[in-house]
């Protein structure tokens, strides 16, 4: 009873939601992607495959024992925009494609309203395969993995990078500080230390604001969502 109870709160949140995101403005996509001469862009995509084979391949920690598929990561080689989740939950692990569960749905709901396609972004995450129960990946599985998010990001070489949820952005920005406290402002991510640095937006996970869903985390996150907008010079959709 009390489980029927939760999946129609779940579910009428869900609708809230759906009607919340496909109430924005939803401007025709426009190209996010730097513009790269081609043989650059076809490096990119072999450079972002080769990573992906590897991480096909790895076993470095006990998720390679428990994952029925990897989930290196998707979307545009010449991306300005990445977002970095948490880790693959049920079903990113049985398709092997990042944010295609609820939170996924809800993830492309965000990236419409920014006036973009999912295309036009790289969506990954901190660690490749899923952790059993969707637990957080432990530290000895983001140490394991994290050599090749920042491959794809030194790549990649975002202008911005969105970081969903506590685990990725206390991760990129090396802090314990609450996800509370990090969201709301652009932080400095460097992809080495003789790179100039590349602005970082922590804001809440997606399956966060599925779970908390009220007006003012959904404000919180639409307003993280127009910095990014702004800071890549695209218009924000009203
Ligand atoms: N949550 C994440 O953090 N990543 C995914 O790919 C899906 C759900």
């Amino acid at each position: 009873m009390e489980e029927k109870r939760d999946l129609r709160k779940i579910f009428d949140q869900h609708i809230e939601l759906t009607d919340f995101f496909t109430g924005f403005t939803v401007k025709p996509a426009k190209s996010v992607s730097a513009s790269q001469p081609q043989e650059n862009q076809a490096d990119k995509a072999e450079l972002l495959a080769e990573v992906a084979r590897q991480v096909k391949e790895c076993q470095k920690c006990v998720l390679g024992g428990t994952r029925t598929n990897s989930v290196p990561g998707e979307g545009s080689p010449d991306a300005r925009l990445v977002f970095v989740g948490e880790g693959p939950g049920e079903n990113e692990d049985l398709q092997g494609r990042p944010f295609v569960g609820r939170a996924g749905q809800l993830l492309d709901k965000i990236i419409a309203a920014m006036g973009l396609k999912r295309g036009d972004v790289y969506i990954c995450n901190i660690v490749k395969c899923r952790p059993p129960e969707n637990r957080e990946p432990r530290p000895d599985e983001i140490i394991s993995c994290l050599p090749f998010l920042k491959s794809q990001l030194s790549i990649i070489r975002p202008e911005v990078i969105v970081a969903l949820g506590a685990p990725a952005a206390k991760t990129l920005l090396n802090t314990n500080k609450p996800i509370g406290q990090l969201r709301g402002k652009f932080h400095d991510f460097y992809f080495d230390e003789n790179a100039e640095p590349v602005k970082l937006m922590p804001t809440y996970h997606p399956a966060y604001l599925l779970r908390n869903y009220s007006d003012d985390n959904r404000r919180k996150v639409w307003e993280d969502m127009q910095a990014v907008i702004a800071e890549l010079g695209l218009e924000v959709p009203k």
